[in-house]
């Protein structure tokens, strides 16, 4: 089973209509080169649009389908700044319906994983920080349960914040789940290891782990930024994940994606690109079948 985790997307409305051009142009090839995969399962990490309004979800949608890739979303915080998490469900979890509500939350199996996708995110708030209600962390408790009583091999759960103190900048302020505890008291009744928990939200390729529980930690880092993206392999050898360099060959491509990238501003663009991409302890992970 192969997945393909797309880190924060930021797909934007911008005013000059050369900076949209240039948007369609980066993602129409983005999405392409992550279609010639043909990955299993392809999931956005949150924060896949800049404001989460119908019109950016609907498009990137279209833009993404055209391009040979069924995108399944998980919410990040720009995603719910905006709308009710109700206006815009329709966009997220793929084909799968919620577990709770208002959050966007579920969990199926695919080949030899069974998978978690959470809601961290808080609904029209601007404190961007991850937040995890006491239903869905009461959901998460049964669901590691369950799979200690099954068989499949692997468990992933994926959020958009990092749990506290993992990977990379997430003890910063608002640069992770804000209280991780409760969710790392249930990550602790893990029976079968390994495990992994993805994320996204700091922008920056890092790995963390495996720690006391057999948990690792993946947070894929923003394409703009690192020009890159993740993809997991599960096999008869066992878990693999490295990170894709896109191919930015295409002189066109690559003016298109620096456009964007300068055209999300200071904020988006605050620590150096080689700081994002990560060293090479960020960007591959074997861990063999046991
Ligand atoms: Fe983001
Ligand atoms: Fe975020």
């Amino acid at each position: 089973m192969r997945l393909i985790v797309l880190g924060d997307l930021h797909f934007s409305t911008y005013q000059n209509q050369a900076e949209n051009a240039a948007r369609d142009r980066f993602f129409e090839g983005f999405f392409r080169q992550v279609a010639a995969h043909k990955a299993d399962l392809v999931i956005a990490i949150g924060d896949t649009t800049e404001g989460g309004f119908v019109d950016q979800l609907a498009y990137q949608t279209e833009i993404a389908r055209q391009a040979g890739v069924d995108l399944v979303r998980i919410l990040g915080n720009h995603d719910a700044y905006n709308l009710d998490k109700s206006e815009i469900a329709r966009f997220f979890l793929g084909e799968h319906t919620s577990a709770g509500s208002p959050d966007l939350y579920t969990g199926f199996e695919a080949g030899p994983v069974r998978c978690l996708l959470l809601d961290t995110t808080r609904s029209k708030n601007p404190n961007w920080s991850g937040f995890v209600s006491d239903e869905q962390l009461a959901w998460l408790g049964q669901q590691i349960a369950a799979h200690n009583r099954g068989d499949l091999p692997y468990l992933v759960v994926i959020g958009h914040h990092p749990i506290f103190g993992t990977t990379d900048y997430s003890a910063n302020r608002w640069y992770n789940i804000e209280d991780s505890r409760p969710i790392q008291a249930e990550f602790a009744k893990l029976e079968r290891q390994p495990a992994f928990y993805l994320c996204g939200h700091n922008h920056s390729n890092s790995l963390a782990g495996p720690d006391a529980q057999g948990w690792y930690y993946v947070q894929v880092g923003a394409p703009l930024l690192c020009h890159s993206y993740g993809l997991f392999t599960f096999d008869e050898a066992g878990a693999r994940f490295e990170t894709v360099d896109i191919d930015l060959s295409d002189p066109a491509f690559r003016a298109a994606s620096e456009t964007i990238r300068l055209a999300q501003g200071e904020g988006f663009n605050g620590r150096p690109l080689a700081e994002m991409y990560g060293l090479d302890r960020d960007h591959r992970l074997v861990v063999p079948r046991r």
